[in-house]
């Protein structure tokens, strides 16, 4: 099959070479951080507008070449996911809950307007691309293959309006945390928001659009030592929302609380994990609004995302005001973080399906 044309044409793979590349990467795995270390392949399909995704194929790792009035490239026609591989003890290499990133991906998609693949496309490509990529997968222990599936409008057209042409395309890199240094102090953004609120936005979605406007937040908090930025409601200013990359809960008398999905925020696969976790060990788990007073005020604090994990927060910072929380190895976030890798590692007995086995 010949290659979707965004590939560059001296960079085109024949699919015999597929998988032929077995000798170990030459990376110090004890090093792995959030930053990207090109694999050997990625997979791409493509679609016309109006019509489905049949058929795609994994290629070289490598540049592509795009249109300049591509839908992506000017009008933000774009949703992305993020998925990690897990190597087990017993040399399995491991999913977890990849279709719910498949149907997170169609309600983008249908909110931006493009056609999606599959849930059984969407994870079949997943799986082709971790086994051709299976010598990046980290030793378990030592990190993670991250996967990041984009769907974007690669046809060219000049008037706002959706592309002629869609391109699905998975890459990967192996990943460590994502947060060097321990728990996070967060500073509570009070400027800028990151989504309308209510269900007639897209904070909800993996729009690509939905990160750049946080980077001059992030941007200013970082310089002034702060781990990542906390967002607010843009209705009332008042309640929290998420971080830039990750969910939010609070702990206070053994109840957690998290914003409820209205909308506005991402619905976290992670996030929805370990609600079911927190449930089963017998825990109190409220989804609704939280305000940022409320939250100076718990005994606990953390984050989740499919890069963070499951992070505890050290300290909040709004306005003038600083909250410190308690964090260690007996917080209710590591026994929680512990209970999650567990089971996309295979330590832990996978009592829901969850994980997806590739190999
Ligand atoms: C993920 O956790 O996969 C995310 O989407 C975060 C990413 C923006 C780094």
């Amino acid at each position: 099959m010949a290659p979707p044309s965004i590939l560059r044409d001296n960079e085109e793979g024949s699919e015999s070479d597929i998988g032929e590349k077995n000798n170990q990467p030459d990376i110090n795995w004890e090093e792995l951080g959030f930053s990207l270390i090109p694999t050997d392949y990625m997979y791409a399909m493509k679609c016309a507008k109006g019509e489905k995704f049949s058929q795609g194929t994994l290629m070289p790792y490598g540049n592509i070449e795009l249109s300049p009035s591509a839908g992506i490239l000017n009008y933000g026609q774009g949703i992305f996911e993020g998925l990690k591989a897990y190597r087990t003890e017993h040399g399995r290499i491991l999913l977890f809950r990849p279709e719910e990133n498949a149907l997170r991906m169609k309600i983008g998609a249908d909110r931006l307007c493009m056609p999606s693949p599959s849930v059984e496309q969407f994870v079949d490509a997943v799986k082709q691309t971790v086994i051709a990529n299976k010598r990046w997968v980290p030793p378990p222990g030592k990190g993670t293959l991250y996967l990041r599936p984009l769907l974007m409008g690669t046809g060219a057209a000049l008037g706002v309006a959706p592309s002629p042409e869609y391109t699905f395309l998975i890459y990967c890199s192996p990943v460590g945390n994502y947060h060097k240094g321990g728990p996070l102090n967060l500073k509570v953004e009070d400027k800028f928001y990151r989504s309308i609120s209510g269900s007639g936005g897209t904070g909800g979605i993996k729009s690509v659009t939905n990160y750049a406007p946080v980077y001059t937040s992030t941007t200013e908090a970082k310089a002034n030592g702060f781990s990542d930025v906390l967002f607010l409601d843009s209705a009332t200013g008042k309640n929290i929302e998420e971080a830039t990359a990750c969910n939010i809960f609070v702990v206070k008398e053994n109840a957690i609380f998290t914003p409820a999905i209205d909308g506005a925020i991402l619905p976290g696969i992670t996030r929805k994990t370990i609600i079911d976790i927190a449930i089963d060990l017998g825990y109190k788990v409220m989804e609704r609004s939280i305000s940022v007073e409320e939250m100076m005020n718990a005994d606990e604090v953390f984050c989740t995302g499919t890069a963070v994990v499951v992070t505890s927060v050290a300290s909040v910072t709004y306005k003038e005001t600083r909250a410190e929380y308690k964090t260690g190895p007996e917080m209710l976030s590591e026994k929680l973080r512990g209970i999650l890798v567990g089971i996309q590692t295979g330590c832990l007995e996978d009592k829901k399906s969850w994980t997806v086995q590739v190999d």
